[in-house]
């Protein structure tokens, strides 16, 4: 099994390109479904998690052609319905075939995708949802099988605000019968990203990026092109090793709006910041970053997907931070890991308050999730001597050429 070595070599510094984000390229692949006519998506980052969107899609009888960045899907040949376990246990984002199968040939059998390293994460919202536009679904042997004859709009609140519940009813909905509303939906960027696509299909969408969306279903959808936005997470990521290894560093083909909150709070904590309308510049050469209170919420708030790796940061900055975590009940796991790097980290229920330490030093540690081996990528940056991370299979997940990037910021780092 693969594993990182890094070896801890002060500040990065140079130009990074930040990737198309995964979490908005997997509905907009699902999305590839809705229409007989095909999809050009550009700007897909090259991650494991596509490879295995990718590979799904042509079980169910897509023909698909990838191309660097850019991927084309016919789905006109679509001869199957069900998502197999094999597949969607190891990338949950796979519900996302439920919506758009469901109202395109009025049947899905996906599997259920049981446990995560990060919480139980149950999908009753997605199930709700479609029965609300009148879907029959059951449950059985680990799949949740739907069927309807022509979906139904609806009116639908959601409990809690999921991202991907949300994107799935948004699909469905868009070759429903009549009306739909959303309340309570999420208002993540990735959720704007699929409507504007939608209605580059020619679905009739509004709200979306606000909490209600409103949605008038069509007979049908037609092919069209997408590029992918900037994957905010990535950003954040590059931010904050940026920010603990005391470096300077650009980061190009992002777009800072999506990261408001995030950029506002590291400025509070003295990390000096510019950005345009595509790049943002991170300064913090010679400079300890002061500690930063993060608490984790749905979009515009803090990012869960960028909890552990500002914990990485607050283990190194200067005074003592909490951060608590409010999305998922198991997402800090890497706090184990970081100790075993050093740090000064207790836990009390969801929240943890980090005494920042000035060293880490590095240790054999091991990557639990795929934002947690992020977390433990930037100790390593940060710390003295080197650090052997176990289970890289997390990382490729979801960060494309991960090791080049740092590498060509002069990060040490290699692959056995
Ligand atoms: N929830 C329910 N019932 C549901 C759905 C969700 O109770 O039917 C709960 C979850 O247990 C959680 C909260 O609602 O406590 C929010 O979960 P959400 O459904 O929004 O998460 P998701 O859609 O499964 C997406 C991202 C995650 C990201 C979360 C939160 C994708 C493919 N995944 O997951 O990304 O953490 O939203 O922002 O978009 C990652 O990239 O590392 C990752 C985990």
């Amino acid at each position: 099994m693969a594993r990182l070595v890094i070896t801890g070599n002060g500040p990065l510094r140079g130009e990074v390109r930040i990737a198309g984000a995964k979490n908005a390229a997997l509905p907009v692949l699902a999305a590839g479904l809705l229409s007989a006519e095909p999809l050009q998506v550009s700007n897909v980052p090259g991650v494991r998690d596509i490879d295995t969107a990718i590979r799904l899609l042509e079980l169910l009888g897509c023909v698909v052609k990838r191309q660097d960045d850019s991927v084309h899907i016919d789905s006109s040949g679509v001869n199957n319905v069900r998502a197999p376990y094999e597949l969607v246990k190891t990338m949950r984002g796979a519900v996302l075939l439920l919506g758009p199968l469901l109202a395109r040939f009025g049947e899905a059998d996906v599997s259920l995708p049981g446990g995560c390293a990060i919480g139980e994460r149950p999908v009753n919202e997605h199930i709700e949802g479609l029965r609300a536009m009148g879907a029959e679904i059951t449950i059985d042997s680990g799949y949740i099988k739907a069927r309807a004859s022509r979906l139904k709009g609806c009116r639908y609140a959601f409990d809690i605000p999921s991202v991907t519940g949300t994107e799935n009813l948004l699909m469905a909905a868009t070759l429903a019968e009549g009306d739909t509303e959303l309340e309570n939906a999420a208002m993540e960027p990735e959720v704007a990203d699929l409507a504007r696509l939608l209605n580059g299909m020619g679905a009739r969408i509004q709200g979306a990026g606000t909490s209600i969306i409103r949605i008038r279903g069509v007979e049908a959808l037609h092919g069209t092109r997408h590029a992918v936005p900037p994957d905010r997470i990535e950003t954040g990521t590059f931010l904050a090793a940026t920010a603990a290894t005391r470096g300077k560093v650009t980061l190009r083909n992002t777009d800072p709006s999506f990261l408001l909150h995030v950029l506002t709070k590291m400025q509070a904590a003295g990390v000096r910041l510019t950005w345009g309308d595509d790049w943002i510049e991170v300064d913090s050469e010679n400079t300890r970053c002061r500690a930063m209170n993060v608490s984790t919420a749905p979009y515009p708030a803090f990012p869960t997907d960028l909890q552990a790796q500002f914990m990485a940061l607050n283990a190194l900055a200067d005074g003592v931070a909490t951060v608590v975590e409010n999305i998922f009940e198991n997402r800090f796991m890497h706090v184990a890991e970081l100790r075993r790097m050093g740090a000064d980290i207790e836990l009390q229920g969801n929240t943890a308050i980090v005494r920042g330490r000035e060293r880490l030093q590095g240790a054999p540690v091991m990557a639990t999730d795929l934002r947690a081996s992020a977390c433990l990528v930037i100790a390593a940056l940060a710390a003295d001597g080197d650090t052997t991370i176990d289970r890289i299979y997390h990382l490729d997940r979801g960060y494309a050429g991960i090791d080049d990037k740092l590498a060509r910021l002069g990060g040490i780092i290699r692959r056995v």
